[in-house]
């Protein structure tokens, strides 16, 4: 790999410490980085070098706890006021510096690890700096979401960054595409001759997908209240996994292949009537509860959130996509914060056989097969079929074949930063999100947005802290047999109560 300076604007703040350096570390430790490699921090609080680095060290539950000198010595730092184009002529300066001291060529990344409204502005100085040119070597910006707040902002924010950047040099992070489950998706799907062919209409009922969270906003209140759970989750992660699970086969797993057919795919997806938004939209917000003797805070108690907020904690959608593979397949997706258990799954619901022959309801009451592709935790696959049960008649029972990562003792399922920043460091831009999709995701958000916020008479129901969310999303995909079905921690437990 080319040698290269990684540039984290935001390089005090706490994604930088929390996910950022730490992945950095841990390919470090892996023997992934180039032999000549620089992190260079940049950001407003005035340390020196060796400053920045007692910083990453300290309080560091990633780190050996000595002092690691040969990652400690490719960390370097640079202030600045990151809203004075002045200033950017020192970051210029540093990294031409760093470059000569150390041997390493003009490869840059930019990583922005600050918040969205520095987003057109950091590339503009930048390139007011030449640092956007590739004439002598390459250079990449890597954004964070959000990409946008709805498709306007997003197609401004998308022609801001074009002004300065090639859309080939502009990397998107959703962290979920780093997710190596995820990325697994495009495996099972394509890899397998068994699950290939009946991934259609002929063959699955409906999909469904949940991110359950079990935590609240935490001290993120302020950044959430802006947002809400269909702009923090749906619009990015869950599309995402969407286009996963239902894009036709890319013609290799190049990076435009793969983000061509994710596009058509959303461009496939029907937007949701603003009129049949009640319908086909349930928003929730939590409200406070006891959970195993402790009070939890309703939504509107948390800091930084207004009280009489009407952010949505909580979403289910059901919608269609309009293509030849998948009309009149139903898809279902739900997330939320302060549920029952942390859990990300999809479950791909197959038709029943056209002619029941062996009904017998005491032992077996869904036809059903289920995959079950567990995100996270406990991550895996789980097939649901339905076997005789020993003895006189035919008595049909459901049992279940498992799959867990952790089974593979020989493989580290590496984090999802640790995977997304080894590949723009390669130029990889698979697991990025491109300009185009993004905009095609929030077309089918934005109906849903503006029926909302147009008409205040739809309904956000409270649900209690720790319960799977309002009844109504419960209607939504109730039908004969049919239910969402409850994860627990672990991927082959599912019951209305478990372990958590
Ligand atoms: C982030 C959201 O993108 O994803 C958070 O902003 C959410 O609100 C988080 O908690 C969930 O990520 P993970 O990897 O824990 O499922």
């Amino acid at each position: 790999m080319d040698s290269q300076i990684l540039v984290i604007f935001g390089a005090s703040g706490d994604l930088a410490k929390r996910k950022l350096i730490p992945a950095v570390y841990k390919l470090h430790k892996g023997g992934y980085l180039p032999e000549k490699f620089i992190v260079l921090g940049v950001s407003r609080t005035d340390y020196t070098d060796e400053e920045f680095r007692n910083n990453v060290f300290e309080d560091s539950d990633f780190l050996d706890s000595n002092k690691d000198a040969d990652f400690a010595d490719k960390l370097f730092y640079q202030a600045i006021d990151t809203l004075s184009e002045e200033s950017y002529s020192k970051v210029r300066q540093k990294l031409e510096r760093l470059g000569e001291e150390h041997h390493i060529a003009p490869n840059y990344i930019f990583y922005l690890s600050v918040p969205p409204s520095l987003y057109p502005k950091i590339p503009a100085y930048l390139a007011g700096e030449g640092l956007n040119k590739q004439d002598k070597g390459f250079s990449r910006l890597v954004i964070e979401k959000p990409f946008g707040y709805d498709e306007t902002s997003a197609r401004e924010l998308n022609e801001q960054l074009l002004e300065y950047f090639e859309e080939e040099q502009i990397f998107r992070i959703d962290h979920y595409l780093g997710k190596e489950t995820v990325q697994n998706l495009l495996v099972t799907r394509f890899g397998n001759g068994i699950f290939e062919p009946l991934w259609n209409r002929n063959y699955i009922h409906h999909i469904e997908i949940t991110a359950a969270e079990e935590i609240g906003v935490g001290s993120r209140g302020g950044y959430y209240d802006k947002s809400g759970a269909l702009r923090d989750m749906v619009q990015n992660h869950l599309l995402q996994i969407v286009a996963l699970m239902a894009m036709e086969p890319p013609n290799s797993t190049d990076a435009d292949a793969i983000r061509n057919e994710k596009l058509k795919l959303f461009q496939a997806m029907r937007p949701i009537k603003k009129e049949e938004v009640s319908q086909y939209a349930i928003r929730g917000q939590y409200i406070s509860s006891e959970v195993d003797r402790d009070l939890i805070k309703g939504y509107r108690e948390e800091e930084g959130v207004p009280n009489d907020s009407t952010a949505e904690t909580y979403v289910a959608l059901k919608f269609f996509i309009d293509n030849w593979r998948w009309a009149d397949v139903p898809f279902y997706i739900r997330t939320g914060k302060r549920l029952p258990a942390k859990a990300t799954e999809i479950v791909v619901y197959f038709k029943s056989p056209p002619h029941h022959l062996f009904i017998n309801e005491q032992d077996f009451t869904n036809m059903n097969n289920q995959l079950i592709i567990r995100i996270q935790p406990d991550e895996g696959l789980l097939l649901q079929f339905g076997m005789k049960v020993p003895g006189a008649g035919f008595r049909v029972k459901n049992v279940e074949m498992d799959f867990h990562y952790s089974e593979l003792t020989d493989a580290e399922v590496p984090e999802a930063y640790e995977r997304l920043i080894l590949d723009v460091m390669k130029g990889d831009a698979t697991l990025y999100a491109r300009g185009d999709s993004v905009e095609a995701a929030w077309q089918f958000i934005d109906p849903i947005l503006e029926a909302w916020e147009a008409n205040p008479d739809i309904k956000l129901y409270g649900y209690p802290a720790g319960t799977w969310g309002p009844e109504a999303a419960r209607k939504l995909i109730e039908g004969e047999n049919v239910s969402w079905r409850t994860p627990c921690k672990t991927l082959t437990e599912s019951r209305n109560f478990c372990e958590l």
